[in-house]
């Protein structure tokens, strides 16, 4: 697979920045993004994220020893600063740093100190932003790679603009390489992202719904299910991170008993009550935690965080083949848009 993807049209100098075949950044999805997931899709060539956003760092250190075990491939540990208390954090980077992790993945507010602590130790980090001010602060911060990150996507979203319409202002203003996210789960994306100048583009949506990925078959086949316009924006999950934050889901019973109200929940006035357990672990209604291969409950009442790229995912398959169909997709597109592009339309 690697080899028959390698140097191919659309391996951009993203890919050797990184150390990648193919263009395609699977996204550091907290719970989700674990080592099988990383493994099979770094070894197809494209580029892995370990999602492991407030993660216990022994727990981290078995994720990245597995991960290891399974591929020489490069990938990235995905942090979110932000939203990690300081001493867990500067421990899951410590941690990460005493491993040889070589690249990180952050998201949410930038924090200057945490991009610099990283790349003086001769890290590279990709710094996914939800608009253009969060992109100059992370690209002055010293981030390697951008990510643009628009309104449609799934999980936590920081911005409010489309993605490319986000992407287009960053291409202006960066110097660095920019990935679009948000909503892409089809080589229609990836060609349009392309085109416009971004050099990959990042999933998460199309990741979830495979083989490899840790969440639970109820989330995957939500996703299956879901069509583009069944995902709201809302803040009501937000036990757990800080205030305001909000996350994109399919639509569920949480989420309809709020009616127009998606917005504006204050966390201290939410009750807390245990809907289910990852192994032993509780887990509260209105929590940002989705279920797990290893969760039990209310798995309908949990946030099933799903991007508007959900309505183009209509099966469960391995992670290789979600990344040769998109490859496959994206250079027939290209194809047709050179066919169009020929004064007789194509015709010889
Ligand atoms: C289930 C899920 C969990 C996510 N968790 C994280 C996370 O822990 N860290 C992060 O940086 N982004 C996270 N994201 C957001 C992704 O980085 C990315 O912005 C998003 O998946 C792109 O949109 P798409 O889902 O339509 O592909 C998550 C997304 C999903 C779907």
């Amino acid at each position: 697979m690697i080899d028959h993807l390698h140097e191919g049209p659309l391996h951009t100098p993203l890919c050797d920045l990184l150390g990648c075949n193919v263009p395609i950044l699977v996204a550091g999805m907290g719970g989700v993004s674990r080592w099988e997931l990383a493994a099979a899709v770094a070894n197809t060539g494209a580029y892995a994220t370990l999602g492991m956003v407030r993660e216990d760092p022994d727990l981290i250190a078995r994720e990245v020893t597995a991960l290891r075990s399974a591929t020489d491939r490069p990938f990235a540990v995905n942090l979110i600063p932000a939203a990690t208390e300081a001493g867990l954090l500067d421990r899951q980077i410590g941690r990460c740093l005493d491993l040889g992790v070589q690249d990180f993945s952050f998201f949410w507010d930038v924090m200057p100190e945490v991009v610099r602590r990283v790349k003086s130790a001769g890290c590279k980090v990709l710094h996914q932003v939800g608009s253009l001010e969060a992109a100059r602060a992370a690209e002055a911060a010293g981030a390697d790679v951008l990510i643009a990150q628009g309104v449609e996507a799934g999980g936590h979203v920081h911005g409010r603009l489309g993605t490319f319409v986000l992407l287009e202002q960053i291409l202006r203003a960066a110097q660095v390489p920019v990935v679009a996210s948000g909503g892409i789960a089809s080589g229609a994306g990836l060609a349009a992202a392309l085109t416009m100048g971004a050099q990959g583009i990042q999933c998460g949506t199309a990741f979830l719904a495979t083989a490899e990925s840790f969440a639970h078959d109820y989330h995957k086949q939500r996703v299956v299910a879901a069509r583009a316009g069944d995902t709201v924006l809302t803040d009501i999950f937000v036990l757990n991170w800080p205030a305001h934050a909000a996350v994109r889901v399919i639509a569920n019973s949480v989420t309809e008993e709020l009616g127009p109200n998606l917005l504006g929940h204050d966390p201290e006035r939410l009750p807390r009550e245990v809907i289910a357990h990852e192994d032993d672990q509780p887990r509260l209604r209105f929590s940002t935690d989705s279920p797990l291969r290893n969760t039990t409950g209310d798995l309908e009442a949990m946030a099933l965080f799903a991007g508007q790229s959900a309505g183009a995912i209509d099966d469960v398959i391995p992670a290789a083949d979600r990344i040769r169909q998109i490859m496959e997709d994206a250079a027939s597109h290209i194809d047709r848009l050179t066919d169009h592009l020929t004064p007789q339309g194509g015709q010889s």
